[in-house]
């Protein structure tokens, strides 16, 4: 990911953004810095950039031909999200953060003295962004936390796949205590808990910090936590049926739209995908007007449904599906042992036998979500995790078939999920009798009814 900062002070951005994981991630090139002198760009032969405001009032301003150039140069004619860091702005949030690191390149534009000119905001900016209710003397440091924010969760930045799940506001909770050595210090312990190596047990302590903690110290954000408890507990009466609408909620990546009986809407913006369940059609269309522009995968519950949507919102159907859920209380035994998490090198293997795109495989890979089966050390099939949290992938060459790999790999990928306190889920083609016989031979539950994936056309 490129993140261009248009500014007049180009080695205060590069020097913040050089060092520790940011600087690591740039050295690695999983992200790019592009500091951009404004002033390079000025036409006026002293370098100047600022001049008085019309009509009077205190400070300069930044003139419009020097941003506006330099925004050209770097854009080439790309439309590219523009982000001017202002006080004026929308508050920066997670969410939002999750939304630009969809982008391949941002541009930031940061202002200095009173500001810059709107005539030239008006056509180069397409989002203006505040980092809090306080006014600095620059758009430096703001496009710099929101660097920092964004670039850690492009696949890879983190060296581990956990941390950018669990941490704080993930899930409209706030992170619980944490504790490091020694297990005593100026007289306190560490919990009993966090040393009892019982992971459930460890992970019901922290969820009950997490809350606990987020009720005192951010009674907001413990409303929307507990709305949406509220709707995953009526969504359970249905578990096998809306397993995908309650674990978007709990692993704290999909947002309600709606929620009012048997009725909900949920949109995940960081997969882009809108999920609809209605109790009756006429309710369903009713929400229709709420999903959101950018949606790119609609996943509906209804047949009903199907029609209305595909007419007027433009998809198309993609597949019909079962959804499979495993609730059992033990981990699944993992016969083939040979199992390991695919590094880089295994790209085009992956990309040869499975129908996704070069960019959704790479970023899968960096996420650490796919693990491949090996025999002799040579890669045979695989299995993995989606960006909205189901498992699939599942692919194994014909030669190695109907000997438990392709099982092995699923459970493998199902108790990955269960350590991390999630209830593992996949969608199972309506059609595929070979995967819903292992689905079931698994221990699996398969939804009573279908479900429809549809894409934009
Ligand atoms: N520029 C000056 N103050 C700012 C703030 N609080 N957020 C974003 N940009 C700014």
């Amino acid at each position: 990911m490129k993140f261009h900062i248009l500014t007049l002070f180009p080695d205060m951005v590069l020097q913040g953004l050089s060092t520790s994981i940011i600087g690591r991630a740039a050295e690695k090139k999983l992200i790019e810095i592009n500091a951009v002198n404004i002033r390079d760009y000025t036409l006026d032969k002293h370098g100047k950039v600022d001049d008085y405001p019309y009509g009077g009032g205190a400070g300069m301003l930044m003139q419009a031909q020097p941003v506006f150039d330099a925004h050209k140069a770097v854009t080439e004619g790309r439309k590219v999200r523009t982000i001017y860091l202002t006080p004026q702005g929308q508050t920066f949030h997670q969410k939002m953060a999750m939304d630009f690191a969809q982008e391949k390149e941002l541009v930031f534009l940061c202002g200095h003295y009173e500001g810059i000119d709107e005539r030239v905001l008006e056509e180069v900016v397409t989002d203006s962004v505040s980092i809090g209710d306080f006014v600095l003397t620059g758009g430096e440091l703001p496009a710099m936390v929101m660097i920092d924010a964004i670039a850690r969760l492009v696949p890879g930045v983190l060296n581990n796949d956990v941390s950018a799940e669990t941490e704080s506001f993930h899930n409209d909770l706030l992170e619980y205590p944490q504790f490091s050595r020694p297990e005593e210090w100026h007289g306190k312990k560490v919990p009993a808990v966090l040393l009892s190596g019982n992971h459930r047990a460890i992970t019901d302590w922290r969820l009950e910090r997490s809350r606990e903690r987020t009720k005192e110290r951010r009674p907001d954000l413990y409303q929307r936590y507990l709305q949406k408890e509220q709707t995953i507990k009526r969504l359970s009466r249905k578990k096998r049926n809306h397993i995908h609408l309650m674990e978007s909620l709990s692993r704290g990546k999909g947002e309600i739209l709606y929620s009012e009986g048997e009725n909900v809407l949920i949109y995940d913006r960081f997969c882009k995908i809108c999920m609809l369940t209605a109790e009756c059609r006429e309710i369903g269309e009713k929400l229709l007007d709420s999903i959101p522009q950018e949606t790119e995968f609609l996943v509906i519950s209804q047949e009903c449904m199907v029609p209305v949507v595909c007419e007027r919102l433009g998809f198309r159907i993609c597949d019909e599906c079962y959804l499979a859920c495993y609730t059992g209380k033990e981990a699944l035994p993992v016969r083939y042992k040979d199992i390991r998490i695919l590094e880089m090198d295994s790209l085009s293997y992956v990309m040869e036998h499975y129908r996704e795109s070069k960019e959704y495989i790479r970023k899968h890979i960096l996420a650490k979500a796919l693990y491949g089966a090996y025999v002799d050390d040579t890669l045979v099939g695989f299995a993995g995790l989606h960006e909205d949290g189901s498992t699939g992938f599942l692919y194994v060459e014909e030669k190695y078939r109907r000997k438990g790999i392709g099982e092995s790999l699923e459970a493998y990928c199902i108790n990955r999920q269960r350590e991390k306190g999630y209830t593992p889920y996949g969608y199972v083609v309506k059609d595929n009798e070979a995967s819903i016989k292992l689905q079931e031979r698994m221990g699996l539950y398969l939804s009573q009814s279908t479900i429809w994936w549809l894409g934009k056309k």
